[in-house]
């Protein structure tokens, strides 16, 4: 079991499936459920402020991940595939509000706890080494400067046709993070026994590379 944490920006995703990629164990994208939810209450005409109601769209669903044949595996939402909708930029915000609501964590805990108990898993996100899989084996919290985020982010939403400038990038990443490390409930935060790699200025083979070292030098995977 291995989780890593950290900010938005910071090279995780890309980085935690070319890990699981590496090591031949599943992938689960935790940051993709808030965004389910933020989604659906959206589309039920829902307040993302308002933490009861969302707290019961997150109850009502049925959150899975497909088998992809590469990228991110697919998201299914009561078994519909909505893996493109869930990385619009509205969402990206939305996720951000709706997982500051304790309803909404909770809703969502069991079913995360579930997807790692047999092991053989990398999860990330922002709460996994310190509430979700407390007993993970390997802790890594993932981090980047605001500017390397910033860029990084800014690449990525580029190379998928949004055009966003990139004052407007770097504010929506310093709107997350406060969010994300201000919330009273499961906020973003290094666990105690994770290991700290700072992405700024390396290559993403690089970091890859080091997830890799660091699982191999901590567990008997090789
Ligand atoms: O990793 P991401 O950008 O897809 O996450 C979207 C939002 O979901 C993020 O801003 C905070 C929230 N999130 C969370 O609170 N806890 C997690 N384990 C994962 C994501």
């Amino acid at each position: 079991v291995i989780a890593i944490d950290g900010p938005a920006g910071a090279g995780k995703s890309t980085a935690a499936r070319m890990l699981a990629e590496r090591l031949g164990v599943v992938l689960v994208d935790t940051g993709a459920l808030y965004r389910a939810v933020a989604l659906v209450a959206q589309e039920r005409g829902v307040d993302w402020s308002d933490g009861r109601r969302v707290g019961e769209v997150a109850r009502s669903l049925t959150l899975r991940f497909g088998r992809g044949s590469s990228g991110r595996p697919p998201l299914l939402v009561d078994g519909v595939d909505r893996s493109e909708d869930i990385r619009r930029e509205d969402i990206s915000q939305g996720a951000s509000q709706v997982s500051a609501h304790p309803e909404v964590r909770d809703a969502l805990l069991g079913a995360q706890r579930e997807m790692g108990r047999e092991g053989g898993v990398v999860m990330e996100g922002r709460d996994i080494g310190t509430v979700v899989l407390p007993d993970a084996d390997v802790k890594i919290f993932l981090t980047a400067t605001l500017d390397a985020r910033t860029h990084r982010r800014h690449e990525e939403l580029v190379a998928r046709g949004v055009h966003m400038d990139m004052d407007s990038v770097r504010r929506e990443i310093e709107e997350r993070d406060a969010r994300d490390t201000q919330r009273a409930v499961a906020p973003l935060r290094q666990a105690p026994d994770a290991v700290r790699l700072d992405t700024s200025g390396l290559l993403l083979s690089d970091v890859v590379d080091e997830l890799v070292r660091i699982v191999r030098e901590r567990t008997a995977i090789d």
